[in-house]
Order: structure tokens, then sequence, then C-alpha cells
């Protein structure tokens, strides 16, 4: 498949590693330019390119930048590619450490469903709850006991597909984790957040999670406001 990936840092970097070794075609970006990846590519065979390119360049395109930075991403960078081009959003709402206050977020929208509204994009949720070492080094042949599951949350039936086909040829089995509008249930501080379950682990976490956010996964006074993204 051709698949692009817009962030290249832990999880860009990894997933650009895991997706070229099993035959993929990656076209990666970051914030610097491709010129700065001329050493990930190198390791790779990854194309670097800019942020709009790595948006057209995929039959599959992973947006996985800071959750606070998504609104600094082109207005327009999804403009035009074909409906049937999956997005898939790997990010996570860290207001104390990294992303500030999101309004929407802390008034209870699913991290996700905020995410599609900035990017004007119908997106998947995956490969949030689990660390990028983890994703780099703990993928098993399907049908190892014990193997990892990652749950997906989208409101499109094929791109979930897509999705949980490639989750699977990473070395993970998916579970399918609903809608958009449910992916609360494997946001930070949930139960299957970084827990490395096997598919029923992975069940029962999404059952046992409460969508209440607790203090520690939300914004304080002192955590920065929101900016504007730039015109
Ligand atoms: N790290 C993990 O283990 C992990 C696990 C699961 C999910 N996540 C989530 O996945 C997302 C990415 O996390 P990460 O740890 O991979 O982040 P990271 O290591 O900090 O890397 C961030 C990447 O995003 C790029 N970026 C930032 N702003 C950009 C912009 N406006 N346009 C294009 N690229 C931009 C950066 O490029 P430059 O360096 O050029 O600025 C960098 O390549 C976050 O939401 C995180 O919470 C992380």
């Amino acid at each position: 498949m051709k698949i692009g990936i817009i962030g290249a840092g832990q999880i860009g970097g990894t997933l650009t590693r895991r997706l070229t070794k099993l035959g993929h075609e990656v076209f990666v970006a970051n914030s610097r330019g491709p010129v700065s990846l001329a050493e990930l590519a190198r390791e790779t065979g990854a194309k670097p390119v800019p942020v709009q390119e790595a948006a057209r360049a995929g039959e599959v395109v992973v947006v996985t930048i800071p959750e606070a930075k998504i609104r600094h991403l082109p207005r327009d960078l999804f403009a035009g590619v074909p409906d049937d081009v999956v997005v898939i959003d790997t990010g996570n709402y860290y207001p104390r450490e990294r992303d500030g206050r999101i309004g929407d977020i802390e008034a209870g929208m699913a991290e996700s469903r905020w995410v599609e509204h900035q990017l004007s994009r119908p997106v998947v949720k995956v490969f949030n709850n689990i660390y990028a070492q983890h994703l780099l080094e703990r993928g098993r042949p399907a049908g190892s006991p014990g193997r990892i599951a990652l749950p997906v949350a989208g409101d499109n039936k094929q791109a979930k597909k897509t999705v949980i086909q490639l989750v699977d040829q990473l070395g993970f089995d998916a579970v399918d984790a609903g809608s958009l509008d449910e992916s609360w249930r494997q946001q930070p501080g949930t139960p299957v957040y970084t827990a490395d379950f096997d598919a029923e682990g992975v069940r029962r976490a999404l059952a046992q999670a409460s969508k209440q956010r607790t203090p520690k996964w939300q914004a304080t006074e002192n955590s920065p406001g929101t900016f504007a993204r730039p015109a």
C-alpha cells in the first residue's frame, strides 16, 4: 500500500520503520520539511515529502503529531483527497504536560472527534494506547498466545476494515471499539491505555472504562490557554 505519515517522531518514526519493512511505500512529513528527514529516509527507504504531499500520497494517511499542533496543519490539508483514503489519528490530549487547554475536549468531546473537526475529515482512532517502543518491538504473528490487541474506533466500517488489516500486519490483534464518539474508552487514563492487553483484555477494559476524565487528564487554571490557528 501507499501510506502517508504526517509526524516523524516517536510514533511516526516507528510506523515509518515498521511499515517500510512490511513492503509498504511510505511518504513521511514533519514540520521542518523533507531535508530534516534525510536520515530516516536513508534508513528506511521512505520518501520525505512536505505535509501537503503526505496527505495526498497514500491509500492510508496517518496523522501523528502532538494534539494541540493539529491546529497548525493547513486548513485545506485533505481538500480533494478522495473519500476512500483512510485517515488515522494516533493522538492523545495531554493538557498538563504538553497541549494546554482544548475547551471542546474539556467539555466532553471525544479527542478524535475534535481532531476530525480540525481536519474536516473523518478519522479512525488507533495506535494511541500503545507505547511507541512496544509498537516497534512487540508485534507477534497472528495466533501467538498473549498477542497484544489494539482498539480501533471510527464511524466508517470499510475504513476500519483497512485499519484492522494493517494492525494485523504489524503484529497485533485489533478490537473494534465502536464509533468515534465511543473512542473516549481508549483515551489516556482509561484501563486500556498503555496496558498491552490481549483481545479479551481489551474488550473487558473498554467495557469498564468511565467517561469521567480523571484530574490528571484535565487542564488546570495554569494550563496554557487555547491558542488560535494561524491565519
Ligand atoms: N510516544 C508515544 O509512545 C505515543 C504513543 C501513542 C500515541 N502517541 C500520540 O501520538 C501523537 C504523536 O506523538 P509522538 O510521541 O510521536 O510525538 P513526537 O515524538 O513529539 O513527534 C511529533 C512529530 O510531529 C511533527 N509535527 C509537529 N507539528 C507539526 C506540524 N504542524 N506539521 C507537521 N508535523 C508536525 C514533529 O515534526 P518536527 O520535529 O519537524 O517539529 C515530529 O515529527 C501524540 O498525540 C501522542 O500523544 C504517542
